[in-house]
């Protein structure tokens, strides 16, 4: 199996989430400290539950000013390179949660400028189109509308470009380059824009006058950023954020498949019909055996089976339901075609509700949307 790359840009092979908490000098997420997030908000997403989130920076910290009554607020974002997909939605879920747990503050950007800088193929416009596509996924997402702001980064450059130079001027390109692997081929912008996505995580004390502590729940393709955020945050005079970090979900291709706009087949995304997405289900890869005969007498694999993993990280909210399905399907009493059929029967029905509250979130943008 090859070597796992996980990069903001770039998550392929086998990933062992063990091992990257290791690597990127994360905490696992241990029951103690659920349980002393539960006290805060009475029950535990799955996602949590599951540790589909597994990892974080500073969560018991955190926790801590929320009790001496510093109350934080949520970051997270998104590259508007092409159309949402499930996973992109993934962090968000948790994120909405969250905010309503909290009753909390919520920022998030749009990163038009980092895919516009990192494709060959897009144009400036094309992110910022992507931007307002995208922020439409993230307002049918039912974030609160008086707390939640949203921004495209071309369209609110300025209030952040003065946070984001002076965590530049304190992160040397050899950092820059460890951390994210830059070299001489790598454009100038690109090596500018990690201010640029650490600039949020101290905008809300900029934006209040007062130190602000910031949660960011992402995947941990993201945590690079924190790390050079973290860094520079003491000299600064803010506080370090803190994270929670997911895992991915896979690719319809299996499990180290990656989701892709150019791959329409590799995932399923927001826009796509019910009965399209119905369709790339049945095809998607499954963890059963070759023939339904071994597969009654041998069972499957349900931690490879992509209707399985789909189920358990984000459609099926019921722990005793996905116990029970990886149970019969590893028995070989329930086949892959059965749960892709429950999996397509989930999606379908997220996909109808979302796709109305899409439509509505078109008369709703100004109420989100933040520019200067
Ligand atoms: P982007 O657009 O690559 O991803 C958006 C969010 O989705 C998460 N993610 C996934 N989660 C689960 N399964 C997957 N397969 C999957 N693929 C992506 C990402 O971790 C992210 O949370 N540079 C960022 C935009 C950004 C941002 C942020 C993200 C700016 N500020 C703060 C998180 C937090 C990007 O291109 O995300």
């Amino acid at each position: 199996m090859a070597d796992a790359v996980v990069t903001p840009w770039d998550v392929s092979g086998d990933v062992d989430y063990d091992k990257l908490i290791k690597e990127f000098g994360t905490k696992s997420l241990s029951d103690e400290l659920l349980a002393r997030l539960q006290k805060h908000t009475k029950d535990l997403h799955f996602m949590l539950r599951r540790k589909v989130f597994f990892s974080h920076r500073d969560l018991d910290w955190l926790l801590s000013k929320q009790e001496k009554g510093e109350q934080f607020v949520l970051y997270t974002g998104r590259g508007p390179s092409g159309h949402t997909h499930v996973g992109h939605m993934l962090p968000w879920i948790l994120t909405k949660w969250l905010q309503d747990k909290f009753d909390t503050e919520l920022y998030f950007q749009l990163t038009d400028d980092e895919k516009f800088l990192n494709s060959d193929k897009l144009s400036m416009e094309d992110t910022h189109n992507f931007a307002y596509e995208n922020a439409l996924d993230i307002i049918a997402t039912g974030f609160n509308p008086k707390k939640t702001f949203i921004f495209s980064n071309q369209d609110y450059a300025k209030t952040m470009y003065n946070i984001a130079l002076k965590v530049a001027k304190l992160t040397t390109f050899s950092t820059a380059k460890g951390v994210f692997g830059f070299n001489n081929s790598t454009n100038i912008g690109m090596t500018f824009f990690p201010a640029i996505q650490a600039a949020p995580c101290f905008l809300p004390t900029e934006l209040k006058g007062k130190k602000t502590p910031v949660l960011i729940p992402a995947a941990i393709d993201q945590d690079p950023y924190w790390r050079i955020t973290r860094d520079v945050a003491d000299r600064l005079g803010y506080y370090k954020p803190a994270a929670l970090h997911g895992r991915f979900l896979p690719g319809l291709q299996g499990p180290n498949s990656k989701m892709s706009a150019s791959k329409p087949d590799s995932a399923i995304f927001t826009v796509d019909a019910p009965e399209v997405a119905r369709k790339k289900i049945m095809k998607s890869f499954s963890g059963g055996r070759q023939t339904l005969k071994e597969h009654k007498e041998k069972g499957g694999d349900p931690d490879v089976d992509t209707s399985c993993q789909y189920l358990f990280q984000m459609f099926e909210e019921d722990d005793d339901k996905v116990t029970e399905v990886f149970r019969q399907f590893r028995a070989g009493d329930l086949t892959s075609g059965d749960v892709k059929g429950m999996l397509a029967d989930k999606v379908e029905a997220f996909l109808k509700q979302h796709q109305k509250k899409r439509e509505q979130a078109k008369k709703n943008l100004d109420k989100f949307l933040v520019k200067d």
